[in-house]
């Protein structure tokens, strides 16, 4: 029935290639995944949301599908899937997969066909391909990865791709691309999972005669998420999460109009630095662009594409920017933990959704001295090096014992771990009271059982620190420099660290009752 659960859900975000790994080739897989739906369980999460799982390449970590109705044999088969998918059920915990309709694969067949049929076929109508310039592309756009953003065919032609060459983007004014679309989302609906994140949905529609890069955001984009809405309201409960990085809150509030998406990332409060008036004005920001059209915000701290917490609220400049990574500047991890902590009940605490990137409960730090040899997010090599990239935060998670890899599996991973990471594995955190996991363990069912979706209302404070009032809890975050007292309560519930004769540290978060 229509309970509409994904309003106030906390959603784990399972990287699986990093996740855990069943089968001892250092990859994760669905093996791995389904060993520790336990932990799931137990963390007090409703829902995982899984990067691409599909046959691919791994030009760009699965964002370029070959296939969207099967496993990479390296994660497992579909029957594995299915499995997972019940065995997940079963412990009430719901399945999301991720989409990517921008773009394909270049080993897909409709693109191999493409190649094959040459210029003004109906195949290379699936995709964009265009006439060059004299000896030049079609135009001057540049990849979101760096480098030119088209690539010559051996016939002359060219194709566009916003991200890697690997990646050619689809044509979506080809009603036959709409069509698949809509075919890929029965599949899996029909195979039950909850929810579908929609990668890069913004960037769907090109004017190409324009000089400069204009993709994000253009009016046709609605059209094909009504159309999926359609699909979605003739099954039971489920929903969609966007993805789509635009400083234009307006227009993004669009996306979330009753007939279009369910929810979306809001990347607004993980881009702003630590500090109070930032993060109240993108609460207020959110809020305000959501509530009056009833779609419940979200809030993220992390994801696969971005520095992990305790290393970017270590830094001096606590913002985030995909344009400037500050890859290697100097890190406080002691205080960017402490931060990460406060952060994280924060967020806990705010009306809507929450998502949870895997190690993120871990306390796991951003791996910053991973060997040139070893990285393999295109935008290092794309780049030239000057952008080392995203591989920092999708290291194996570390399960247990005191090295490498830390039962991750049997073989060796496909990044290494630290080797101090021994000190933040799950087996080495789980009964430690003051650890991440036993915070985010905690938080999360304090959550569950008094939060979700909501309004909050903000209570006066001194400067610096955030007040706000969730039916019958009390949230204050502290981001100035001094200890302060708490509003006058009956209970203290949780805090991110312990209180310092009764008054909440600087760069602490308390619940109060
Ligand atoms: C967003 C995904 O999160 C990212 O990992 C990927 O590289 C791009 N979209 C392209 O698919």
């Amino acid at each position: 029935m229509a309970d509409e659960w994904w309003r106030g859900a906390a959603i784990y975000q399972v990287y699986l290639r990093s996740f855990a790994d069943g089968d001892g080739d250092g990859i994760g897989d669905l093996a791995g995944l389904r060993a520790k739906l336990p932990y799931l369980a137990e963390l007090g999460i409703d829902a995982i949301w899984l990067n691409p799982w599909y046959p691919s390449p791994m030009a760009d970590g699965g964002y370029d599908v070959a296939d969207y109705r099967a496993i990479d044999p390296a994660f497992g088969t579909l029957a594995e899937a299915e499995a997972y998918i019940a065995e997940a059920h079963a412990l009430n915990i719901r399945t999301i997969i991720d989409i990517v309709p921008n773009h394909g694969s270049d080993q897909q067949d409709w693109f191999v066909q493409a190649l094959r049929a040459g210029p003004g076929s109906p195949e290379r109508e699936r995709f964009v391909f265009r006439p060059g310039r004299g000896d030049g592309p079609p135009n001057d756009w540049q990849s979101i990865f760096n480098g030119p953003a088209w690539t010559q065919v051996a016939d002359g032609e060219w194709y566009l791709h916003l991200f890697a060459p690997e990646q050619p983007d689809f044509n979506w004014r080809n009603p036959e691309v709409v069509e698949e679309f809509h075919d890929i989302l029965r599949f899996w609906l029909d195979r039950g999972v909850d929810g579908i994140r929609i990668d890069s949905a913004a960037v769907l529609f090109k004017d190409l005669d324009s000089q400069e890069e204009s993709y994000t955001d253009h009016d046709e984009v609605h059209e094909v998420y009504r159309g999926w809405r359609r699909i979605s309201d003739t099954y039971d409960d489920r929903f969609f999460v966007g993805e789509m990085w635009m400083p234009d809150q307006e227009r993004f509030a669009l996306y979330l109009r009753p007939d279009e998406l369910h929810t979306a990332f809001n990347f607004d409060f993980l881009s702003r630095p630590w500090e109070a008036a930032e993060l109240r004005a993108s609460i207020d920001l959110t809020l305000s662009t959501h509530v009056p059209i009833g779609a419940p915000p979200t809030w993220v701290l992390s994801n696969h594409d971005v520095t992990r917490p305790v290393t970017k609220y270590g830094r001096q400049d606590t913002s985030f920017s995909h344009q400037d990574r500050k890859h290697g500047m100097r890190t406080d991890l002691v205080l960017g933990e402490r931060r990460a902590r406060a952060a994280a009940l924060l967020a806990m605490a705010l009306p809507g959704g929450l998502y949870v990137y895997q190690g993120e409960e871990l306390g796991l730090p951003e791996v910053e001295d991973l060997p040139d040899e070893l990285l393999q997010d295109p935008i290092f090599t794309r780049s030239q090096g000057t952008d080392r990239g995203r591989d920092g935060c999708r290291v194996p998670l570390p399960w247990s014992g005191k090295e490498p890899p830390f039962g991750f599996g049997d073989g060796t991973p496909w990044l290494p771990q630290p080797a101090d990471w021994k000190n933040l594995t799950v087996e080495s955190q789980y009964d430690d009271q003051n650890s991440m996991l036993s915070l985010y363990r905690s938080g999360l069912k304090l959550r569950r059982a008094l939060l979700g979706d909501g309004s909050l209302t903000w209570l006066d404070a001194p400067a610096d620190v955030l007040t706000f009032r969730r039916e019958t809890l009390t949230c204050v975050t502290n981001l100035s420099a001094d200890a302060v007292s708490l509003p006058s309560h009956e209970e203290v519930l949780i805090t991110s660290i312990p209180l310092d004769e009764g008054r909440l540290p600087s760069d602490a978060t308390a619940w109060i009752s």
